[in-house]
């Protein structure tokens, strides 16, 4: 049976056909190669679901015995994540890119046909469980967009003809390793290069250059370069490693841990994609580089479920590491320098890319951020000192192994050295990575990749800023316009009030829940412009979305939170005719029609008289006697 076979189970079958004992034979070389480790719960039920279909309670069950843990507790993981189901899923699971830009390619529509052709609701399963159609956050396929994943492999560039065609497979039960080849091909759409993108090292050079070195030059070099991580929040990464190095581990039979963060959920972003699909040697360099300067003898690659397509090469790459003689017992010919690399699977969750909520998720948890402190490199991974970094910016590390801190600070700011990979896509002719050294103008990206009339661009993903025309003399630096690496510009037919509603939604359903200023926050912002959006909004509507943007800000737990409401600030802040056309008035308008929501209870009573209706001005009508 191929990879992709096995999420095709002959038949979805309901949660009382599972019997315990066949269950437990069908799991038991799963927990077993996981060693029944209660910190590898997430993979254990990845790996169970890919064999039942779905997480049918009996499997629960077994699970939660096998590695010693209550029951809720495992439920209460496999309920978290988005790519975990505790019901039957189609056979075909196709699930639709959510990101605004699909959207502004068609998506919607496109999903809405296949539905049609499949005779099937959206985030429902067929009849005969076959198959279920839905949406999630974005896929990371921003630049060969409208995108699908099916069984959890990409499907890009979709049209109306493709998505007629995937209705007649779907209907004729071809397997989807039988789909043609050509319709998963992935491209890097890499359009400007510049030293990394450029950078064709054999691998293990990095590693040998920082051995020579020695760990105490490594640091010094790392410290003249400046690097900054490429992750969002730009903590010098020599700050980061020195800590860690010197943190005492609480366990000491448990080494220090060095973790590669490459979940990339922020919409917009697909850079870590294509490092890891076509520069991977570096990324594991810049892991070994990184683990190596710290003293790590366990690296760990957390890969967004999005992009578990790219598993099987990453593993592959892993194998042939080991057999050369670049990971395992005395790496890279270091006798007293063991160091591995594993590779965890995220299951959709965006939150799991913050560093802290990562570290749950490793630890098989529920990806509820940490309280810090203490930080991830004084107690992260199991407790002991850990470096979390993004995949982008162990790269840079590795460069800087090579050619040293001096060469590296050379390039972009003085604040911001060396260079910078953009996502770019959009309303633009040549969306892909861009490579540039920081200090960039905003024009100069925009003219590069042909953006003829664009009126904003979002910088950073939702999380970050929209900057509109007057700003693009701007420069991409951190101390400027700092970014993780979305860069979605809108052209100006584009109505920039439906894109930071798509966002609204985005932050709403992402919100891990655990504390109640975002769990609430988000989902009412969401509701404020739905309500907008429907002709029912008013002036009360924008400063309630301006009170809970304060309130967010100021007692949220985590970044999510805390950057949820910023494309609404900015867009009510610069392109406030979008929201205001919408205003049915600018007094207080209700957000929901009381005498409608009245229907029901009026059926049930069998009444429509007067009295039985609400009236606005009076309350509800008097009862004529
Ligand atoms: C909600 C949220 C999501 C995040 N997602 C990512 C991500 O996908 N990749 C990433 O590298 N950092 C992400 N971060 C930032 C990480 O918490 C952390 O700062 C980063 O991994 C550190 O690596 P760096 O120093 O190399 O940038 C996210 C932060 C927040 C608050
Ligand atoms: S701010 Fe949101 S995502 Fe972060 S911990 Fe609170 S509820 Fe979870």
């Amino acid at each position: 049976m191929d990879r992709h076979a096995r999420w095709l189970p002959e038949m979805v079958v309901a949660d009382e056909c599972f019997d315990a004992t066949g269950v437990a034979a069908l799991l038991q070389p799963i927990v077993e190669r996981h060693r029944r480790d209660s910190l590898r719960l997430l993979q254990i039920l990845r790996e169970a679901q890919d064999v039942l279909g779905y997480l049918p309670r009996t499997a629960l069950t077994v699970i939660a015995d096998a590695v010693g843990l209550p029951r809720a507790r495992v439920e209460g993981v496999a309920g978290f994540y988005s790519f975990l189901h505790l019901q039957p899923v189609g056979r075909y699971r196709i699930l639709f890119s959510d990101n605004v830009t699909d959207r502004m390619l068609g998506s919607a529509e496109l999903m809405d046909r296949l539905c049609n052709r499949l005779w099937i609701e959206r985030g429902k399963v067929s009849e005969d469980g076959l198959v279920s159609v839905d949406t999630t956050s974005c896929t990371g396929m921003c630049d060969q967009g409208p995108a699908l994943l099916v069984d959890g492999r990409p499907l890009t560039r979709l049209s109306a003809e493709r998505i007629d065609r995937i209705g007649e497979l779907v209907r004729a039960q071809v397997a989807v390793s039988d789909w043609p080849r050509e319709w998963f091909l992935v491209a890097d759409n890499i359009r400007r290069r510049d030293v990394l993108l450029a950078h064709a090292s054999a691998p293990g050079e990095a590693m040998r250059a920082a051995v020579a070195r020695g760990r105490e030059r490594l640091l010094q070099e790392l410290q003249r370069s400046n690097l900054r991580g490429r992750g969002g929040a730009g903590f010098t990464t020599h700050t980061k490693w020195e800590t860690a190095r010197r943190a005492p581990c609480v366990d000491p039979q448990g080494g220090r841990y060095l973790v590669c963060n490459a979940d990339e959920g922020e919409p917009g972003t697909f850079k870590d994609r294509v490092l890891l699909a076509s520069h991977a040697d570096l990324v594991f360099d810049g892991m070994s580089v990184a683990a190596f300067a710290i003293g790590a003898a366990q690296g760990l690659l957390y890969l967004r479920g999005e992009y578990a397509w790219l598993l099987p090469a990453l593993t592959e790459n892993l194998a042939r590491r080991r057999r050369n003689g670049l990971l395992g017992v005395a790496a890279c010919g270091q006798e007293d320098w063991s160091f591995d690399i594993d590779i965890h699977l995220g299951a959709g969750a965006y939150v799991c890319g913050e560093e802290t909520a990562l570290l749950e998720s490793l630890e098989g948890r529920r990806g509820v951020p940490r309280i810090r402190p203490p930080y991830p490199a004084q107690q992260g991974y199991r407790g002991q000192p850990t470096v979390v970094n993004n995949v982008e910016t162990l790269c840079k590390a590795a460069l800087i192994a090579l050619r040293g801190g001096d060469w590296f600070a050379g390039l972009g700011t003085k604040q911001s050295t060396g260079t910078k990979l953009l996502s770019v896509a959009g309303d633009v002719e040549s969306p892909g990575i861009y490579e540039y050294p920081f200090g960039v103008a905003i024009d100069q990206v925009l003219h590069d990749c042909g953006a003829g009339n664009a009126q904003a661009v979002q910088v950073g993903g939702p999380s970050g800023s929209c900057l509109a025309l007057h700003e693009f003399r701007r420069r991409i630096a951190f101390e400027d316009v700092p970014t993780a690496g979305a860069f979605t510009v809108f052209g100006a037919h584009r109505d920039l009030f439906e894109v930071a509603r798509n966002f609204a939604h985005f932050f709403a359903y992402e919100s891990c829940g655990f504390c109640t200023p975002c769990r609430v926050g988000t989902t009412l912002v969401a509701n404020c412009m739905d309500k907008i959006a429907q002709g029912d909004g008013s002036q009360y509507d924008i400063n309630e979305i301006f009170r809970i943007h304060r309130l967010l800000h100021a007692a949220s737990h985590c970044g999510l939170g805390q950057t949820a409401c910023n494309p609404l600030f900015d867009t009510l802040n610069k392109f406030r005719p979008a929201y205001e056309r919408r205003l049915r008035s600018l007094d207080f308008a209700p957000a929901f029609d009381l005498d409608q929501s009245l229907s029901v209870a009026r059926q049930m009573t069998g009444r429509d008289d007067p009295a039985a209706h609400f009236d606005p001005a009076g309350g509800m009508q008097p009862v004529d006697r």
